[in-house]
């Protein structure tokens, strides 16, 4: 089995020649590290860049951050979804300048204390920002280890995560914290990957006990699947004279808090004639006539962390614009 020191001088020589040129990686300012850490939660890369971009223009300090509303940071965070990360954002950088001076903290503890940063990110931070020696170990991580040292207990387990812990906290001595770090999310990103991994190209082949011995593919065990809970969403697309469209505050505590969508019914049959009329009952007492176009009749489906979420479309065309209507409805001129 490889040992960590021999471990760790592989993956930085594997780091300096496929080093990928992003712009977090040589600006050592905590808030820019943080900022990008946030955007790269649960994002590829490739998606996150513009974002981190926009932000690092827009909001170029923390204090720029902290004063801005938080509609326009919602605003600027449009379409990389998980928006509670955007709302997190808003609320670290307040209190960044108003109990901490504007002035990061610089170690892990105080990290973990701030919304929106949980273990993988404050060690992400202390790491690239102050050269701290703290492993970050995500599901990118547990795998690559796992297979590497044919870790045979499930990695969503205490026992398991601590073997994986223990190795990479022991090989992040033998080098600089930021490069270990950098590189060991990199690697599993690009190399051991979950599906097809490129074992072939891998400079940790001869050591990877789980390759020895065709397991590859079996590693890392999880002993609790995690159903995926579905959600079946129809959005619907008021129209009135084609120049109005009805849309929706989302005022319940669901995703998509705070923001203004086309209204949601959510079923999964297809009795959406009845569920559009019971719907425009409520919203307005009343029975208005109206006409329905499936815009797509397969569901576009998208793969979330903890959610399956597929969605259809609908235009409702009114008849006539109805007067009155509850208040967290309005009707948008197109
Ligand atoms: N995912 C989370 N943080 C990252 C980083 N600094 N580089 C690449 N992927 C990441």
């Amino acid at each position: 089995m490889i040992n960590p020191e021999k471990f760790a001088s592989l993956l930085v020589e594997w780091s300096d020649s496929n080093n990928r040129d992003l712009p977090w990686k040589t600006d050592k300012n905590p808030y820019k590290i943080w900022l990008s850490e946030i955007i790269l939660q649960q994002t590829r890369v490739q998606q996150g860049l513009p974002y981190y971009l926009h932000f690092v223009d827009n909001y170029p300090d923390v204090f720029a951050l902290a004063n801005a509303t938080e509609n326009q940071i919602i605003k600027s965070w449009e379409g990389l979804g998980y928006y509670s990360r955007a709302r997190n954002l808003h609320k670290t950088a307040k209190k960044i300048v108003v109990d901490f001076n504007g002035i990061f903290p610089d170690n892990y503890d105080d990290l973990l204390k701030l919304p929106g940063i949980g273990p993988y990110s404050a060690a992400a931070i202390a790491s690239f920002a102050y050269e701290q020696v703290t492993p970050v170990v995500d599901g990118n991580v547990l795998r690559f280890i796992a297979r590497l040292l044919a870790v045979e207990l499930p990695v969503d387990t205490k026992d398991g995560r601590k073997e994986i812990f223990d190795f990479v906290h022991k090989a992040i001595q033998f080098v600089i914290p930021s490069v270990f770090n950098q590189a060991i999310m990199d690697f599993g990103a690009i190399v051991c990957k979950p599906k097809l991994p490129l074992c072939i190209q891998c400079p940790f082949a001869k050591h990877c006990t789980s390759l020895k011995s065709n397991k590859v593919n079996l590693i890392p065990f999880k002993k609790h699947k995690k159903q995926k809970q579905e959600r079946h969403m129809n959005f619907l697309d008021f129209k009135f004279n084609n120049k109005y469209s009805l849309i929706c505050h989302q005022n319940t505590n669901d995703i998509w808090k705070g923001m203004y969508l086309l209204p949601i019914l959510e079923f999964t049959d297809n009795n959406i004639n009845e569920a559009v009329n019971n719907f425009i009952f409520e919203l307005y007492n009343d029975e208005i006539p109206f006409i329905i176009h499936k815009v797509n009749l397969k569901p576009l489906k998208q793969i979330l962390t903890h959610r399956v979420v597929f969605c259809r479309f609908f235009e409702v065309i009114f008849k006539y614009l109805p007067k009155k209507k509850k208040k967290k409805f309005k009707f948008l001129l197109r």
